[in-house]
């Protein structure tokens, strides 16, 4: 039987919210009756002006909030802040990830590597969710089935990895992978019914996957809206014994 039966009353909170498949899941949930609040989080307002005109739009159950995942002191007033209004979250989806900002663009071969961008890659697709993981816990200390997804890569796939290239993405996103697998582990213990889960979107077509769309054909280069429905589906079916894993957009399991 499905974890979820459904969402009733459910406080959420989508994290990088302010474009592509986070303001997507925003838009979605904002239409579905059985969620009650939204608390979505922006790391800029240049970028946030939708989700901040949809805040404005429905002030009862979206609220906005400014911070930087890869700054622990942001994170910490977020939760705070959260934790003023609600004493608990049913599904978590932390959508933050860079692929290419400026001139950091994913490495093509080893003479591309810099010390630099893998880390940067590392601090905004992998310890930022780690650092999630560690402050929200306590929202999720308690007895209504619950649900914290990141959303990962199948280039994360150690397993699967044919192509090579992008070194630094590839790589922090199978850390993402491990942590959550460890965080799966600590959460199991500490609040059992939250699964915790990392998410391949399947290629969406945001401005993170722009640069590289050429070489996807068309029926796999999925829209915002149907990446979201897709995503959803498959939170929706997990179930109990599935806290830990990495699922494709289809709800298929993939290797690690
Ligand atoms: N699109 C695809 O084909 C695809 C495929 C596989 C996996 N994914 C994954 O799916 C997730 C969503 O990506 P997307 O396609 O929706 O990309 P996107 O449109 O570029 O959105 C990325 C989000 O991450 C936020 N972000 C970046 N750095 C941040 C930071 N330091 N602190 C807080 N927020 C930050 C961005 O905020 P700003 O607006 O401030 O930049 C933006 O809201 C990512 O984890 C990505 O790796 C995407």
């Amino acid at each position: 039987m499905p974890f979820i039966e459904s969402f009733n009353n459910a406080n959420t909170m989508i994290v990088g919210a302010s474009q592509g498949i986070g303001l997507g899941f925003v838009r979605h949930l904002i239409q579905d009756t059985r969620i009650n609040n939204i608390y979505a989080t922006y790391r800029q307002q240049q970028t946030a002006q939708e989700l901040i005109e949809l805040t404005e739009e429905y002030p009862k159950k979206l609220t906005c909030i400014q911070m930087d995942i890869s700054d622990e002191t942001q994170i910490v007033e977020a939760v705070k802040n959260i934790s003023a209004k609600i004493n608990k979250l049913h599904l978590v989806i932390n959508c933050v990830g860079l692929l290419h900002e400026g001139d950091l663009q994913p490495e093509k071969s080893l003479r591309q590597i810099n010390p630099e961008n893998l880390l940067r890659y590392f601090q905004i697709n992998s310890i930022g969710a780690v650092l999630l993981a560690k402050h929200l816990l306590p929202l999720f200390r308690h007895q209504e089935p619950s649900v914290f997804a990141a959303i990962s890569a199948k280039v994360g796939s150690i397993g699967d990895n044919q192509l090579g290239g992008w070194y630094g993405y590839r790589a922090s996103k199978a850390a993402l992978n491990m942590l959550m697998r460890t965080a799966a582990i600590e959460y199991g213990r500490s609040c059992p019914q939250t699964l915790v889960v990392t998410l391949h979107p399947g290629t969406t077509d945001t401005n993170l996957s722009r640069p590289f769309q050429r070489s996807v054909p068309p029926e796999k280069l999925f829209s915002v809206e149907r990446t979201v429905s897709q995503l959803l589906t498959v939170i929706e079916k997990l179930e109990a014994g599935d806290s830990g894993q990495f699922f494709s957009w289809d709800g298929s399991k993939l290797p690690w």
